[in-house]
């Protein structure tokens, strides 16, 4: 498929500034995470703490009078769209939470080396995206809602950005999704040109990306360039030689990349993040938050509390907005957005707290990462636990 012309930096001279309390993963590509409290403060992150996953460097795109999206392949009448083009269209506000598939790889690798980035529990965030529907987008170029395949054989929809990564030798950024997705009004795919209200920044795709709801961030491609139907998944890089769930006996040494399908959904997942690991703390009550979500549109039925290692569980209270009780698949709830939780208990000792989460389609967080292992570290859902010491007389302790 033909690239376009647009091409971001090749090197790191001069990327955006960014907020002093992020918990820097990896500094060039920058990759990093707020601290675990703030990420449970709000509903909505804020978007100076929301998480940045980046393969390459931060494009410019100031230039704005000369920046096209160029819609092609296999349609009837390609065309290109001007940042103006897409704002003209109908426009949707669609809060839904972003999770990168490396989410806790941190905790994954500790049982067992992975390769990547080492993240904690905060590679996700939950914004308010404002934009046109790709479906609509798609209508301009003569692609009709829920299209599953194109006169001319076109089934994905391929976005490619103008990013320069290191894994595509220096080529843009790719991702697809399926055509009956991107062409399903339901599915509130967007090209997305605010966050949170404002104009998007720099680090989050400005001046135009694509937001997939319910699916692994990658997909979610920054700085579009070219959005392209292609008849076969896309052949980049981050479809097929990553993102992919492999079993735990899969290797570096056995490994066939063509045997599993790009990962799409996320899987159901939950975090506590009012504490970190190794917390030391008043004997008495403590609070625990945290979040929970689930891919593809699917509520959270349930977060269960463990305080004896997963003998006995509590359910903890759950909400998208503190005022308006929180039910799966209600239309008052965001049914892309995560939903935090909230519990107290009683702490005392050496304690263990453990977290799972239910969906609405009864899926469960599994137990343990060592079930779920995978040599790149993705999709890393077994019970999230936090310990604590509760002592007495803090302050001579520390
Ligand atoms: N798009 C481009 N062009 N380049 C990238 O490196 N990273 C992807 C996705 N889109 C990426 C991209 C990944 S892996 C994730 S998790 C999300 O962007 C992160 O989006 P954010 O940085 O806005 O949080």
């Amino acid at each position: 498929m033909a690239e376009g012309a647009l091409r971001g930096p090749s090197d790191y001279s001069q990327e955006p500034p960014r907020h002093p309390s992020l918990r820097i993963n990896a500094k060039e590509p920058f990759n990093a995470e707020p601290p675990r409290q703030d990420l449970v403060a709000s509903y909505i992150t804020p978007v100076d703490l929301f998480f940045k996953r980046n393969h390459g460097p931060i494009p410019i795109l100031d230039d704005i009078g000369s920046y096209y999206v160029t819609i092609g392949g296999l349609v009837g009448r390609p065309g290109r769209l001007s940042l103006d083009d897409v704002r003209k269209l109908p426009k949707y506000n669609v809060t839904a939470t972003l999770q990168c598939a490396g989410n806790r790889r941190t905790e994954m690798s500790n049982s067992r080396k992975v390769r990547g980035v080492g993240w904690d529990v905060c590679a996700l965030g939950n914004a308010t995206w404002g934009g046109a529907k790709l479906s609509d987008v798609l209508q301009l170029v003569g692609v009709q809602y829920h299209t599953e395949i194109t006169p001319s054989g076109g089934k994905y929809v391929e976005f490619i950005s103008v990013d320069q990564c290191p894994e595509e030798k220096g080529g843009p950024y790719k991702a697809s999704i399926p055509l009956a997705q991107a062409t399903n009004p339901a599915a509130d795919v967007l090209v997305a040109y605010e966050m949170n209200g404002e104009v998007l920044k720099r680090d989050h795709g400005y001046p135009l990306r694509a937001v997939v709801p319910g699916v692994i961030g990658a997909r979610s491609v920054k700085w579009l360039d070219r959005i392209d139907i292609i008849e076969e998944e896309s052949q980049g890089f981050f479809m097929q030689k990553d993102y992919k769930m492999f079993p735990p006996s899969v290797d570096w040494d056995n490994i066939v990349w063509s045997t599993r399908k790009p990962q799409m959904d996320y899987p159901i997942q939950s975090a506590i993040c009012s504490m970190e690991d190794t917390n030391v703390v008043e004997p008495g009550q403590v609070t625990v938050t945290g979040y929970a979500l689930s891919g593809g549109g699917r509520g959270i039925e349930r977060v269960d509390i463990s305080m004896d290692g997963g003998k006995s569980w509590f359910g903890a209270h759950r909400y998208q907005k503190e005022d308006v009780p929180y039910v799966a698949g209600d239309i008052t709830s965001d049914k892309w957005a995560w939903v935090l939780f909230k519990a107290v208990v009683d702490v005392k000792g050496y304690t263990e707290i453990v977290a799972k989460a239910v969906d609405s389609s009864a899926n469960v967080q599994p137990e343990s990462v060592d079930s779920i292992w995978n040599l790149r570290g993705i999709l890393n859902t077994c019970w999230h636990r936090v310990r604590l010491l509760a002592t007495p007389n803090l302050r001579s302790f520390i």
